[in-house]
């Protein structure tokens, strides 16, 4: 089996479409964002768009003209759509519209921008931005499937406070997190195929174990492993929900976040969500035991003396997934300092797990609090290796492997 992973370098060119939107002031901040990363840009403009902010903000961000007319004569005396339409290397449009997404979806071409994405080859990335009613409607949820459909990466939207006071889904990605998407190699088309629309539950970071008000046990898990997959999972349209225990790291954009502390709240959190779930993952260093009382006052120092403390073991969230009737596609992590295939395929076979990617911790530098990883990966009729890379990298290599598995299973 090869691991299956990214199939394109990432983009020089980028065309950024603007529609008529309150956060057409946020594309401004999309084309610095690209640019600060060395890709020449090129906007066109709705003219809806132009009510909201004026071509010459874009001009001198991107440092090239604005287009904002099917009908500009100089352009198109050399069939301008058509030229833009093949440099570009990707589209992203930002903020798409209900109209606009309306308009791409039944394949208009009353105007530049939708004129020249009918005439492009290039990937379309689609980062949504309206009202929370508007974005729920079922005619707005038909387009976006339809663009879906035909290969369109949807970025977001996300959940939070809008521009017309209301708080709710509909609100477009930040620039930094659209400009990173559409810069990243394309996810592998056959992992797509395989993942998108289905549901992954993962578990994320360290747990926190209480002693008293001010401590608790806790570990070096920085929740970097898991966050990665979370996000290369939602690129790959997978529906992601992120239990993630105590870190310092944002919630991945089009991600649904569940913020726990100790094993047991985590424990909750996965059994509220296991149901309906495709395939669960478990990056979670989660602590094996927990202090058998919490003191509700700080502990004091007594005298000279040491203080002993008694623990007790923490559910199994991992085992008791994999135990469910109705149970996903399941695959544990395990983090080993030696003898790393006896134990890793010890805890496959014990938990009962699909599949399990172990890494060897302090070798290298990489495993725990590192911005790097490798893993061996076990399932019960073989194992390949993820070689040393970026966490955002080795996810990617790992999610091919579970499509993989998953197709193979399917057949
Ligand atoms: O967070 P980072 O800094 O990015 O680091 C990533 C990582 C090194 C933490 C991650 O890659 C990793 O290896 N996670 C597993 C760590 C571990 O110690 O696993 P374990 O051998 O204790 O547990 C095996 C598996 O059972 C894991 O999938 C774990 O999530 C799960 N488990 C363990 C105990 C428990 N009570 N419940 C569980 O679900």
């Amino acid at each position: 089996m090869s691991a299956s992973t990214s199939v394109s370098a990432s983009p020089e060119r980028i065309l950024v479409g603007v529609a008529g939107g309150i956060a057409a002031y946020k594309a401004a901040e999309l084309v610095r964002r690209l640019r600060e990363r060395g890709v020449q840009v090129r906007v066109v403009m709705t003219e809806n768009a132009e009510r909201f902010v004026a071509p010459l903000t874009f001009q001198a961000l991107s440092g090239e003209p604005v287009r904002t007319s099917l009908w500009d004569s100089a352009a198109e005396a050399a069939m301008g759509h058509i030229e833009l339409a093949r440099w570009a290397q990707r589209i992203v449009i930002a903020p798409a519209s209900a109209d606009l997404i309306a308009r791409l979806a039944q394949g208009q071409a009353g105007d530049l921008l939708t004129t020249l994405c009918l005439a492009s080859e290039a990937p379309l990335f689609v980062a949504p931005a309206m009202n929370r009613v508007m974005w729920a409607n079922a005619a707005v949820q038909a387009n976006v499937a339809t663009l879906a459909t035909r290969g369109a990466t949807l970025l977001g939207p996300d959940e939070g406070d809008q521009a017309c006071g209301e708080t709710g889904v509909g609100r477009m990605w930040e620039a930094g997190a659209i400009a990173e998407a559409v810069l990243e190699p394309r996810p592998d088309p056959a992992a797509r195929a395989v993942l998108a629309g289905k549901r992954l539950l993962l578990t994320a970071g360290p747990t926190f174990e209480d002693l008293d008000p001010v401590r608790y046990l806790g570990n070096r898990s920085s929740g970097r492993m898991g966050y990665a997959i979370a996000t290369q999972a939602q690129r790959l349209g997978m529906d992601v929900i992120l239990v993630s225990g105590p870190v310092s790291l944002p919630a991945p954009s089009g991600v649904r976040r569940v913020s726990v502390r100790s094993a047991e709240d985590m424990r909750e959190a996965v059994q509220a969500h296991v149901s309906g779930t495709d395939v669960f993952i478990a990056t979670a260093a989660v602590a094996d035991f927990r202090p058998s009382e919490r003191s509700d006052s700080k502990i004091k120092k007594r005298g000279d003396g040491g203080l002993t403390l008694e623990l007790v073991q923490n559910p199994d969230i991992l085992a008791e997934v994999a135990a469910r009737q109705d149970r996903p596609f399941v695959v544990g992590f395990a983090a080993e300092t030696h003898d790393v295939e006896r134990y890793a395929r010890d805890k496959l076979e014990r938990k009962r797990l699909d599949m399990i990617a172990a890494n060897r911790v302090g070798d290298d530098g990489c495993g725990f609090d590192a911005d790097c990883n490798a893993l061996e990966v076990f399932w019960p009729e073989g194992r390949a290796p993820i070689g040393k890379a970026s966490k955002t990298q080795v996810a990617r290599e790992l999610l091919g492997m579970i499509a993989e598995r998953l197709g193979e299973l399917r057949t």
